[in-house]
């Protein structure tokens, strides 16, 4: 199932002709309408050199959270950590910033460019306690491929440039 939805997110993300937003939003996409336990999709980056994150592409329900400070929340704590978060139940969680009464659980995975720590993939889920390790491998290399997709274009700020 994974490598399936890999190869797909690798042929999105070098789809030509398609701006580097498009191909981010086309991956949220492809997550949240092909995994069932995937209920909201996005990215997260670094607002320039501020200590805050800035949304970019998602699918999903709108969020109010377009901005979340570096500390806050699941997304702000892995902003600091540099570790994915698997959280099995939200509700369970100090500090946490709720999107939606549906979410039960959420992952967050940090996306590294140059070794610095520049944004993270967000998913939420309605399915409590629905994400193992295939689901942290799978994101771990979309951000990979992410990653990839920003140097070979000299992308150094996402956030001024996706939203
Ligand atoms: N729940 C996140 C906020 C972002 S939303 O899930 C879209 C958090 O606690 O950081």
């Amino acid at each position: 199932m994974s490598e399936t939805l890999l190869t797909q997110c690798h042929a999105l993300l070098n789809s030509p002709e398609t701006t580097p937003g498009e191909r981010l939003q086309a991956v949220c996409d492809l997550l949240q309408e092909n995994v069932p336990h995937y209920d909201w999709v996005g990215f997260y980056f670094r607002n320039g050199r501020k200590e805050e994150l800035k949304l970019g592409p998602y699918a999903g329900d709108p969020t109010d959270h377009t901005l979340i400070p570096f500390g806050k929340g699941i997304c702000g704590q892995v902003a600091l950590s540099n570790q994915n978060f698997v959280v099995p139940d939200v509700a369970a969680q100090d500090n946490y910033i709720a999107c939606s009464l549906h979410v039960k659980a959420e992952i967050v995975v940090p996306l590294f460019l140059n070794g610095e720590n520049i944004g993270q993939i967000d998913i939420d889920s309605h399915t409590p306690d629905p994400f193992g390790p295939q689901d942290e491998r799978l994101l771990e290399a979309i951000c990979g491929e992410v990653s990839r997709l920003f140097s070979d274009r000299g992308i150094t700020d996402p956030a001024s440039q996706l939203s």
